[in-house]
């Protein structure tokens, strides 16, 4: 009898199925996230003091412009990116989080090569929250910062910074439970999947072109040259 033929390299088992590296998230959507999480780091680095304000202000403005484009990536993006690919009902959601629970008689939380139906709520709140912030700054700004918008935008942004907290938390966990570095997919663009789950293209010109434009909305911020939302 003859032997079978050895796994392919890079060939994970799980379960029953041969599982390959295949790409899920496109390159737009990388760059979208890394930039963002700068992005926000930086403005947070920047807030407190007169001399970076200027700083602040770019870094919030282009954190603002990913969210905008994210919103339409998450329409005509590829297959992961897409809203109508993440986003379910709340009680999907819910069933969801508790297959998670001790003991409890739902299905074991499945995986999802994409974002899963909670974590689709958590990228809606990212980016919704994100976009308030700016708001809010940009109102406290242009109102000269009287109480109440820097109030809001101080709120605001702390929600958000207790929310990015939960993300990272959530993104460890659920990679820990199903033995895979959420982490890295989000570098790479790969998982362990099915050759025909895997999306047929990175959109690497329109990631690059992405890059490319938040890159000079920064520096035409930072110059001067749209004295409209700096001066
Ligand atoms: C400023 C902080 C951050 C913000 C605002 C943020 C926001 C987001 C958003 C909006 C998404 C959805 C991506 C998309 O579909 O376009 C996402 C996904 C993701 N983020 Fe973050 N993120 C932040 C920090 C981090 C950090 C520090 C890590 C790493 C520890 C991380 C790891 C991930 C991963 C792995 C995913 C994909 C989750 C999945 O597999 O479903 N994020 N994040
Ligand atoms: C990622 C987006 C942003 C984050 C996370 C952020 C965060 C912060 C934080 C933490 C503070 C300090 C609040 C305090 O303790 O008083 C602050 C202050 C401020 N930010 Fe932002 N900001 C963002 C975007 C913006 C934008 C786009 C603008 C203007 C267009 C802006 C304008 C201001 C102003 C004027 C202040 C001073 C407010 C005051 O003195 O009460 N921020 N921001």
């Amino acid at each position: 009898m003859s032997k079978p033929d050895p796994l392919p390299e890079q060939t994970v088992i799980t379960g029953q199925v041969a599982l390959t590296e295949q790409k899920i998230w496109d390159l737009p959507t990388r760059i979208f996230h890394w930039m963002l999480v700068l992005c926000f780091a930086g403005a947070w680095l920047t807030a407190e003091s007169e001399r970076t304000q200027l700083l602040h202000l770019m870094l919030g403005y282009c954190a603002g412009a990913l969210v905008l484009w994210r919103v339409v990536w998450g329409l005509v993006g590829s297959r992961y990116a897409l809203f109508s690919d993440f986003v379910r009902s709340p009680a999907v959601a819910l069933r969801y989080l508790q297959g998670y629970l001790p003991g409890s008689k739902l299905d074991p939380a499945r995986r999802y090569l994409g974002h899963n139906p909670a974590g689709g709520w958590a990228v809606l709140g990212l980016m919704a929250l994100m976009a308030a912030a700016v708001a809010s700054g940009w109102w406290a700004y242009q109102s000269g910062a009287p109480d109440v918008a820097g109030e809001a935008h101080e709120v605001l942004s702390h929600a958000l910074l207790i929310l990015i907290g939960l993300h990272i938390v959530a993104v460890i966990f659920t990679g820990f439970m199903h033995g895979e570095n959420l982490v890295r997919a989000m570098l790479t663009g790969r998982k362990g999947a099915l050759p025909e789950q895997g999306i047929r293209s990175s959109h690497r010109f329109i990631g690059l072109a992405l890059f490319a434009a938040v890159t000079w909305l920064g520096w035409a911020l930072y110059t001067g040259r749209l004295p409209g939302l700096t001066a």
